[in-house]
C-alpha cells in the first residue's frame, strides 16, 4: 500500500468555500479503494482547532514563520486529518483567507508555512513513523510545498493539482527570502512571475506532474483566455500534465435520501419534490423550473441572469437561486425576486440542506459558467434528473451530452450545452430547454439518461491511483 500527503487550505466536513474541499474530502476514500492510504494536511483555523482535543502531536517547528508549529493526528468522519496548529498564523475571527478588512495581508506567508511543513513532512515523515511516498498539493495555497521539497533536493515524487487557476497567489518579489526561496531561482523560467512571485507557478514549474480537475480545463489552460498568464507554463509542461475529472459522492448526494426519495426505474417521488419545494419558496411554475447552487461571482456567470429571465419566464419558466458572494451580484438577485413574485425565489446564504432539495425539486440546473475547471453542480444535476444547462467549457463540457439532433436521435442526451457564455447563447439554450419540456417523452428519457450517467469516484480515482503508481515506481 502506498502512502499520500495530501496538502490543502480546505477539506469537507472541516472546512468549505468551494469544490476544493469537496474533492480533497472526497479522495482519500476514493483513493484508499485503489490500495493508497491518504493522509490530508490542512491548517488548524480557529474554527477547526477544537476538533483536534486530545488529538497526539505529530511534528512540530519551533518556528514556522515566525511563531510555533506543531501538527495534531486524528481521524475525522474517516479522513486521516493533519491539523497544522500555528496560531501566530490561522487563529483569527474571519474566513480562511480573509477577515473583516478583506484578504488577510499575510496569506503568503500563511501558506508558506502549510506548504513548508507539507515538504518537510514529506521528506522526514512523522513522529508516529508514517512517511508519505509522495505529496499531492492541491491550489496555489500548497504550491510552494512542491518548490520546497524540489529545492531541498529530496527524492519524494509530488503532484500539483489545479483546481482554478485564477487563484495563483501572487507575492511582490520583495518576498523571496520571507517566503524562504532562493535567490538563484528568481529567473523567467523559474520563479519569476510578472515582476513577482506566484506559488501557484512555483508548484507547478517543480512538481513532478501537474493535473487539472477535467480533461477540456487541461487543453484550455494552453491558451490566454483560460490560463491567466500561466498558459506558457501550461505549454512547457505539456508532457506532464493531465486532466482528471472530478466526482461527487454518491452516497450523499442521491435523489433516495430525500423526503421524497426517487431513482430513474421510479421517478415519481420528484414530482413531489418539485411540489414541496415549490410550497417551500412560494413559486408556481407552469414550466421548467430552473436552479442555481452557486458562488455568485463573475466566474459563474451569475450577471447573465437578468438578462436572460424575462424570456425564460415569459415562455413559463421559473427560478430557484441558491447562493451567496459579489454584494452586486447578491442585490441583482434579489431585485429579479422582486420583479417576477411567484417565479423567482433567491435565498442569499450556504445552505447544503435547502441545495439538496433543490436538486430533488428543480427541472434544471443552470451553470453559465465563463470558465468551469470542473464543477460539482452539474453533476448534481445529472445525478438527481435535474437536467443540466450549462456553458460548453471546462468540466461543463466533459460531463454533460447536449441535446443536439444526433444524441437526440441516438437516445443518449443529458442536458444542454451552450457556447459562447453569452445572453443570446443562453437564452437559446433556455428556449431549448422550454421545448424539450414540453416533450414529455423525450424529456423523460433524458431525465433517466442523466441519472443513469456515472459521476461516482470509480473511474477518476484509478487515475489518480495509476498516476501514483508511475510516479513511486520510477
Ligand atoms: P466552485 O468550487 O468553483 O465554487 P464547484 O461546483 O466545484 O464550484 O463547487 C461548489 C460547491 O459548493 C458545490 O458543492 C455546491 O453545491 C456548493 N455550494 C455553492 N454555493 C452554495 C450555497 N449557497 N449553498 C450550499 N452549497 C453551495
Ligand atoms: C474549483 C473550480 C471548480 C472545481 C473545484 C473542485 O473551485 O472552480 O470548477 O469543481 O475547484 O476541483
Amino acid at each position: 500500500m502506498g502512502r499520500v500527503l495530501s496538502v490543502a487550505s480546505e477539506c469537507v466536513p472541516l472546512l468549505k468555500t468551494g469544490g476544493l474541499a469537496d474533492v480533497v474530502g472526497a479522495l482519500p476514500q476514493a483513493l484508499a479503494g485503489q490500495g493508497w492510504e491518504m493522509r490530508v494536511l490542512m491548517p488548524a483555523y480557529r474554527s477547526v482547532l477544537p476538533q483536534a482535543k486530545g488529538w497526539p502531536v505529530v511534528w512540530s517547528d519551533p518556528d514556522l514563520f515566525g511563531g510555533p508549529a506543531r501538527v495534531l493526528a486524528g481521524m475525522v468522519a474517516g479522513i486521516s486529518m493533519l491539523l497544522l496548529d500555528a496560531p501566530h498564523l490561522y487563529d483569527r475571527e474571519g474566513g480562511p483567507y480573509s477577515g473583516p478588512r478583506g484578504d488577510w495581508p499575510d496569506n503568503d506567508i500563511r501558506f508558506a508555512a502549510l506548504s513548508w511543513a507539507g515538504a518537510a513532512i514529506a521528506r522526514d515523515g512523522l513522529a508516529d513513523g508514517w512517511r508519505p511516498d509522495l505529496l499531492h498539493a492541491h491550489d496555489w495555497q500548497a504550491g510552494l510545498a512542491p518548490a520546497y521539497l524540489a529545492y531541498s533536493g529530496a527524492a519524494v515524487p509530488s503532484i500539483m493539482t489545479i483546481h482554478n487557476v485564477a487563484f495563483q497567489g501572487f507575492a511582490p518579489v520583495s518576498q523571496l527570502a520571507a517566503l524562504r526561496l532562493p535567490s538563484d531561482q528568481y529567473y523567467p523560467d523559474a520563479l519569476e512571475y510578472f515582476g513577482g512571485l506566484s506559488s501557484l507557478k512555483a508548484g507547478m514549474i517543480t512538481a513532478s506532474k501537474i493535473t487539472t480537475v477535467s480533461p477540456s480545463y487541461a487543453g484550455e489552460l494552453r491558451r490566454a483566455e483560460f490560463g491567466m498568464g500561466l498558459q506558457g507554463v501550461i505549454m512547457s509542461r505539456a508532457t506532464d500534465v493531465s486532466g482528471i475529472l472530478n466526482g461527487v459522492d454518491t452516497d450523499v448526494w442521491s435523489p433516495e435520501n430525500g423526503p421524497h426519495p426517487y431513482s430513474a426505474r421510479a421517478p415519481k417521488g420528484k414530482t413531489l419534490a418539485r411540489a414541496a419545494l415549490c410550497a417551500e419558496l412560494g413559486l408556481d411554475v407552469p414550466g421548467p423550473l430552473g436552479i442555481i447552487v452557486s458562488r455568485l461571482t463573475d466566474q459563474k456567470g451569475i450577471d447573465l441572469i437578468p438578462q436572460i429571465a424575462a424570456n425564460f419566464i415569459a415562455a413559463g419558466g421559473g427560478l430557484a437561486v441558491l447562493g451567496s458572494g459579489d454584494a452586486a451580484l447578491e442585490s441583482q438577485m434579489r431585485a429579479l425576486e422582486a420583479r417576477f413574485p411567484g417565479r423567482v425565489a433567491v435565498r442569499i446564504g450556504y445552505d447544503e440542506d435547502l441545495s439538496q432539495r433543490l436538486f430533488a425539486g428543480g427541472d434544471a440546473v443552470l451553470v453559465p459558467s465563463r470558465f468551469e475547471p470542473c464543477g460539482l453542480t452539474q453533476m448534481y444535476g445529472l445525478r438527481y434528473g435535474t437536467l443540466p444547462v450549462v456553458a460548453a467549457v471546462g468540466g461543463l463540457a466533459d460531463t454533460v451530452i447536449t441535446a443536439n439532433p444526433a444524441a437526440l436521435a441516438a437516445g443518449v442526451a443529458t442536458g444542454i450545452t451552450f457556447h459562447p457564455t453569452d445572453a443570446p447563447a443562453f437564452d437559446l439554450a433556455l428556449q431549448n430547454l422550454i421545448r424539450l419540456h414540453g416533450d414529455s417523452k423525450t424529456w423523460a428519457q433524458m431525465v433517466k439518461n442523466a441519472m443513469r450517467h456515472p459521476v461516482g469516484w470509480e473511474e477518476s480515482a484509478a487515475r489518480y491511483a495509476q498516476l501514483y503508481a508511475g510516479l513511486t515506481a520510477a
